[in-house]
């Protein structure tokens, strides 16, 4: 898969789970390895483009020849994306994005009250980056989006594809052993916004994402 079918195309991929701080050690994140997102921007760079990798710590060695802008927040990932959208031709969001962040940040380290027998965290919803980039999308550009589900894949997955007007959407069933979060392998089912679905084997990471972006460039050539 060396085909440069991406040649000048800018584009940028997120990966990784993101961290909402408690304090100064803690934080609240999800099994988010990064490898779906990475394979996602080496497959980008196979492809010619010239690729910008927003991400959240991980333990993986970033492609060669991504652009990388470590992020650790949520909030930090919105305004990397936001940012490096506005030049971008795509985005792929493959990030595990935290759903809620604690309502404030202690700056000190929190402690134990002798006698407490509850602690209660109280949590406000993160931004939606997706639906925050629907907003500024211009005509030419060409957004994909994951959908972790456990449940209902095709209906939950086509609900985000039509409230974060996404161009493509790839849906994987995170309650299956073996594929989703943190394994090397995936199996995801395309859902694009005419109503076409089709759903891949259960194989490599790498090849799920190769897939992935044949179909983001030939969306974009069909803009
Ligand atoms: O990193 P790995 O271990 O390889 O695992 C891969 C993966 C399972 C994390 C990946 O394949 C995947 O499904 N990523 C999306 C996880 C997710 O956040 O799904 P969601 O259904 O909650 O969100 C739907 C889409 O909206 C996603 O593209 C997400 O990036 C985006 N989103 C979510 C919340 C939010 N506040 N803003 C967003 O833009």
């Amino acid at each position: 898969f060396q085909a440069p079918i991406l040649k000048g195309k800018r584009v940028v991929v997120t990966a990784g789970g993101t961290r909402e701080r408690l304090d100064p050690v803690r934080f609240l994140s999800n099994d988010s390895s990064g490898k779906m997102g990475y394979a996602v921007a080496a497959a980008a760079v196979a492809a010619g483009a010239d690729v910008t990798l927003i991400t959240a710590p991980t333990r993986l060695d970033p492609p060669v020849g991504t652009k990388v802008v470590p992020i650790e927040s949520t909030t930090e990932l919105r305004d990397a994306v936001i940012t490096a959208y506005q030049r971008a031709d795509a985005l792929v969001m493959a990030a595990a994005v935290a759903d809620f962040q604690p309502l404030q940040m202690a700056d000190q380290k929190i402690k134990k009250t002798p006698g407490e027998t509850e602690f209660t965290l109280r949590l406000q919803p993160t931004p939606d980056i997706l639906q925050e980039v629907a907003a500024i999308k211009q005509p030419h550009q060409v957004t994909v989006g994951f959908a972790a589900e456990t449940q209902d894949l095709l209906a939950n997955g086509q609900k985000k594809l039509e409230a974060k007007h996404l161009d493509l959407l790839a849906a994987n069933d995170v309650s299956q052993a073996g594929i989703g979060f943190n394994s090397d392998d995936n199996q995801v089912t395309f859902i694009q916004p005419n109503g076409v679905t089709d759903q891949t084997p259960k194989t490599s990471k790498k090849l799920i994402a190769q897939a992935l972006i044949k179909r983001l460039a030939e969306t974009l050539a069909s803009k």
